[in-house]
């Protein structure tokens, strides 16, 4: 440590802390954690409620998709918006529809914000002065500029809730946070203003990137490999038949299915380095010390891609996830794409359900076939906090004609 770095780091402890929950730590991520989940639950997360919407967020999404049946069409956004709604809903109490054009806008600065740094936070996290020298150069600008326009759409919706909100009961996760900022006994000071707003951006921004490049990556590998495209059907086709929607207990009866979503998932590492945290106090791991403050990067990618493990990490292999009987088997050491212990992923449960049933009702009612003479696809993605897939084109024929 310099001697600056000596003198700097405790009064940033003590004056700087982050807010939000994702960067955040200590006792106010734990509350923070805490009471995002509990009032999530209070509104359907993890429940049949959450299950119904994502089902019917897809069923406006195949329909709209049947309208474009046979022609090259975009796909690697294609489920931005139904992803969201889902979280939305119970953030902030409504949804969107497919083509709101202010939520495009925004769900187009978050894919930027996403490319422009990544999650050891580039070169100005090495050299934070940079900012005050080169701001345009070293990306300071464009990523003020990008959280701007997020902070003031979010600040337009508490401000909504705020005039609306009734004492008596909460209709959303911000009302919620409104009432807990307005109790007088048991105050606390940690429930305030910008925290509701840091909360709501980091729910928003990892509740969106993450799941629908997920599933962008899944459409562009059952473009590569159409056998693996056909057995899914299949799969689905024995167990759901072909009269309903798939749903959630169909999930046990597919384990192929399900192997083909965590082999994606490994294979594609959409978030590669986890969450940046920070030691909290001096922590000796394998005889490594790691000082207070270390900022912690986990490698998910590394464990993903570990060669004496997979053997063939390269290799797009579902089967790999099934024993000798055909039944699931996780790894669970050597498969965590919502990273693990205390800090795994606090939407896990919303993420699973959205990436389960919007791929099976993409099975279920399309055939997904590359643009003939296409060239340019490609299963490398853009690099950022999280990797994206590049833009592509599908075709999708209707399974029903
Ligand atoms: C396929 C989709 C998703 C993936 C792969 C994913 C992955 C991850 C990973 C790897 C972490 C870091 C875990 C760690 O630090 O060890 C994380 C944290 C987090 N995720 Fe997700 N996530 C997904 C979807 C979501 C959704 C839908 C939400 C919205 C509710 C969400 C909210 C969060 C939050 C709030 C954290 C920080 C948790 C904490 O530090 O306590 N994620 N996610």
């Amino acid at each position: 440590m310099s001697d600056l770095e000596i003198i700097i780091y405790p009064l940033l402890k003590k004056f700087f802390l982050y807010p939000g929950i994702v960067f955040s730590d200590g006792q106010l991520w734990q509350k923070q954690r805490k009471f995002s989940l509990q009032h999530l639950r209070n509104f359907g997360y993890g429940k049949r409620e959450m299950e119904q919407k994502v089902i019917e967020e897809s069923k406006e999404l195949i329909e709209n998709l049947k309208k474009n049946c046979s022609k090259p069409i975009f796909m690697h956004q294609a489920f931005d918006v139904g992803v969201l709604n889902v979280l939305w809903t119970m953030m902030a109490g409504e949804r969107f529809a497919l083509d709101d054009a202010r939520l495009i806008k925004l769900l187009k600065i978050i894919h930027d914000a996403f490319r422009l740094i990544d999650m050891s936070g580039g070169l100005l996290n090495q050299m934070p002065f940079l900012r005050y020298i080169v701001p345009n150069t070293c990306g300071y600008t464009q990523i003020v500029n990008i959280l701007t326009r997020m902070w003031e759409f979010l600040e337009d919706t508490i401000a909504e809730h705020r005039k609306t909100v009734c004492s008596s009961y909460a209709r959303d996760l911000i009302d919620a946070f409104l009432h807990k900022m307005n109790v007088t006994e048991e105050y606390d000071s940690t429930f305030n203003d910008e925290q509701l707003l840091s909360l709501c951006l980091d729910l928003f921004m990892a509740g969106s990137e993450t799941t629908s490049n997920t599933l962008g990556f899944a459409i562009l590998y059952m473009l590569e490999y159409p056998d693996v495209q056909k057995k899914v059907q299949l799969e689905m086709d024995d167990v759901v038949g072909r009269n309903r929607w798939p749903n959630m207990q169909d999930k046990i009866n597919l384990p192929y299915t399900e192997a083909v979503l965590m082999e994606i998932q490994r294979r594609a590492n959409v978030p590669p380095l986890g969450v940046a945290h920070r030691a909290t106090c001096n922590t000796n791991l394998y005889g490594h010390l790691i000082p207070e403050g270390t900022i912690i990067l986990t490698s998910l990618y590394s464990v993903h891609m570990d060669k004496d493990f997979w053997r063939d990490p390269m290799a797009f292999k579902p089967e790999r996830f099934l024993n000798e009987h055909g039944k699931l088997v996780v790894p669970e050491w050597h498969f965590i794409p919502f990273g693990y212990g205390k800090r795994r992923c606090l939407g896990e449960s919303l993420a699973k359900t959205n990436y389960y049933l919007f791929f099976t009702a993409m099975l279920h009612n399309f055939h997904i076939l590359k643009v003939p003479n296409d060239t340019e696809l490609s299963l490398d993605g853009y690099d950022g906090v999280t990797i994206s897939p590049k833009p592509f084109k599908a075709i999708l024929l209707s399974r029903n004609d």
